[in-house]
Formats: structure tokens, sequence, C-alpha cells
């Protein structure tokens, strides 16, 4: 058997007829750049999470830099996020010409709370936390001390379309909200694709202009950039907007089942579980493990595959400067996670041989 780590041909047969005429309609049309599939994608997303403005970009990674722009942050100034991240969250912090105060994470993968206060200076004018694998950071806290110390919050919440805390979705707690439709991502567009999320109507209307030259025709109103959402994207992510709630209980599904088959394996730590607070989308399935990279060897000859996706913590890297962060759990981290395959396409049998095999291998 095999068990591809992803599997993009096996939804987009799922999904062909909608998916073809989408394409064709936009096609026949020659509705290109910002237009109506654009505005109906930004719609969905609002709606879908409840908030008064979406914008549709090219990637996450410049919804978080136009973001940053936006709320007027820029050379001279320090956003503080965690290093146990997707690169780009560091790289859109890096490009607005802020500096980057890297903290470490707690064991559930998210930024630890009670590393802000002590990395706060008189230049730290954000925070940027970040929701990784589908789970919400500790935002009451988050909030609670941005609000003290008056910094403004960007969320990087590229992995967790969907995802609560305390009831409230990702993306709508800060000034600004960050989504990526990346492929692999719980809704995939055929390339990049991306949004920033916002209730401040300056802030949305900021947006609009960066990612669009600064163009307010006649005028020209700022410098910006070509930052925006193909139209043939939108389209194709309209198409699959429907499908989200189910994909989001497929994967909380698949998490149990892998939960289930793995719990008694002493050298497996679980991802953490969804509680009162945490209403989680299993963006990834992440373990830690010992003897990791040769349990993704074992499971490779089985026909499983696996995601190890940073085996070098990101500030560990010697050409981006900044290896002087001493960050212990985030560095111990980068040695031991590995993210098992999570997508609602899974049958029973393939997440059944998944668990098979970690078993056997620590047998
Ligand atoms: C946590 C996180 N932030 C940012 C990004 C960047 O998203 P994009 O590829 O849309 O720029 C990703 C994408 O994988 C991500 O996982």
């Amino acid at each position: 058997m095999k068990v591809p780590f992803v599997n993009f041909p096996l939804q987009y047969r799922n999904l062909e007829k909608e998916i073809d005429s989408a394409i064709k309609s936009v096609l026949d049309r020659g509705d290109l750049i910002l237009r109506k599939d654009v505005e109906e994608f930004e719609k969905n997303l609002a709606s879908f999470l409840g908030v008064k403005y979406a914008i549709g970009v090219n990637s996450c990674t410049d919804a978080m830099i136009l973001s940053l722009k936006a709320a007027g942050i820029g050379p001279g100034d320090e956003v503080i996020t965690a290093s146990h991240t997707f690169f780009a969250t560091i790289e859109a912090i890096h490009h607005t010409g802020a500096k980057p105060i890297l903290i470490d994470v707690r064991d559930d993968f998210l930024m630890d709370p009670e590393k802000i206060e002590s990395a706060i200076d008189e230049r730290t004018r954000a925070i940027l936390p970040v929701h990784l694998n589908g789970r919400v950071c500790e935002m009451d806290k988050i909030m609670e001390i941005s609000q003290k110390h008056n910094l403004i919050v960007i969320e990087d919440a590229a992995q967790s379309l969907g995802a609560k805390y305390k009831g409230k979705i990702a993306g709508s707690f800060g000034l600004a909200g960050c989504f990526s439709f990346y492929p692999a991502k719980l809704l995939g567009a055929a390339g990049d694709a991306g949004a920033v999320v916002t209730n401040d109507e300056n802030m949305a209307e900021k947006i609009r202009l960066l990612r669009n030259h600064g163009q307010k025709p006649p005028e020209i109103v700022c410098y910006g950039e070509t930052s925006r959402l193909d139209n043939l994207q939108a389209a194709i992510l309209n198409a699959k907007f429907k499908y989200v709630p189910e994909w989001i209980e497929r994967r909380r599904e698949i998490a149990k089942m892998y939960d289930a088959g793995l719990k008694d394996i002493p050298q497996i730590k679980l991802p953490p579980q969804s509680d009162e607070k945490h209403e989680d989308v299993f963006q990834n399935y992440v373990i830690l493990a010992q003897k990791r990279d040769e349990l993704s060897r074992f499971l490779k000859e089985k026909g499983v595959e696996t995601l190890i996706k940073d085996p070098i913590a990101n500030h560990l890297h010697p050409q981006l400067g900044l290896s002087h962060f001493k960050l212990p759990l985030t560095e111990k981290l980068a040695k031991e996670v590995i993210s098992l395959p999570m997508y609602p396409e899974l049958t029973l049998e393939q997440i059944e041989y998944v668990i098979k095999f970690v078993k056997e291998f620590y047998e």
C-alpha cells in the first residue's frame, strides 16, 4: 500500500466537474485579474470567519508583509514571534525592515505567552503569534500583554483556517489575520494564494492599495506591489469552499484514529488534544518521536510518506543572523517532530496501515 503525504490528484478527481467548470468559466469570461471571483472569495472567507473584511493576496507571506507594513511597521521596529514556525513568518518581519525577535514555544508547539514580556523593549511594536498545526495560540494572554504594552497583533493563521480558541476563530483576534491557501493547506488553491482578514476598515483599505501598486484610479496613493490573488485561483477556492466544514470534521476524525492507535507507544508523544479552550482543525498531525529520522526512513520503505519540516530550527541557520537566540524547546522540537499524512481523502485502511507500521517500528 502507498500512503502519500499529500494527494492533490485524488482531491481533484473527487471535485473534477466543479473545478473544471470554475476554471472554464473564468477563461471563457477572460476574467483574470481582480474580477468577481476574487470578490466572491473575499465574501466567502469573511463570512466563514465572521469578520468584516477579507482581502485576497498572492500568499500568506505577502499577507503578513503587507499587514505589517499597513500597520506602520518598518525599519527600527521589533516584532516578536516564534522561531518554531514555517520560515515565512520570520521572513515577513525581515522584509518590512523590522527586526524579528524570536521566543520559545510551549510543548503544544505554540508561542509561550510567558516569554513575551521579557522580549519587549522600547523598539517593540508588534506580536506575530503563529497558530501552528491547526491550533490557536493562547490568545487571551497574548491580547492582554499586547494591550498592556500598546502593541499591534498580526496573526499568522496560515495553518488554522476555522480553528478556535475559547470560541473565537483564528485570524479574528488581532488587527489582522493572515491565511495561506497553498495547495497543501486545509483549503488549497492550485498554486499560491493567501488573504488578509480584518475588522478595521482603514487596514482593509491599505491592504487593497498595497496589493495593487497603491492604485486608486486615477491616483497612485502609495508605493505598493503586485500581490493580488489570481482570479483563477479565487474561482477554484470558491468551488472548494463549501467542503471546508466537512474537511475539518474529517481531519478531526483522522486525528482521533491516530491518537487511539498510537497512544500506547511510549517513544511517541501525541499532538496536544482539543479541550474546552481549543477547537483544533489538524492542518498537520505532528508527533514527537524518538529515533525520528529512522522512523521516517522505515515508514518510507513501507510506502508511507512523512514530513520532517524543519530538521534545523529556523534561528540556527547561520546565514540568517538569528543564532544569538537561545530557544531550548524549539531546538529540541526540531530534532523530534515528524508529521504523519493528514488529509480528508485518507482511507481507513491507509490510516490503519500507518498506525501498524509506526507500532511495528517501536516493537
Ligand atoms: C505557519 C505558516 N506561515 C506562513 C506560511 C506561508 O504561506 P504562503 O506559502 O502562502 O506564503 C505558511 C505556509 O506553509 C505557514 O505554514
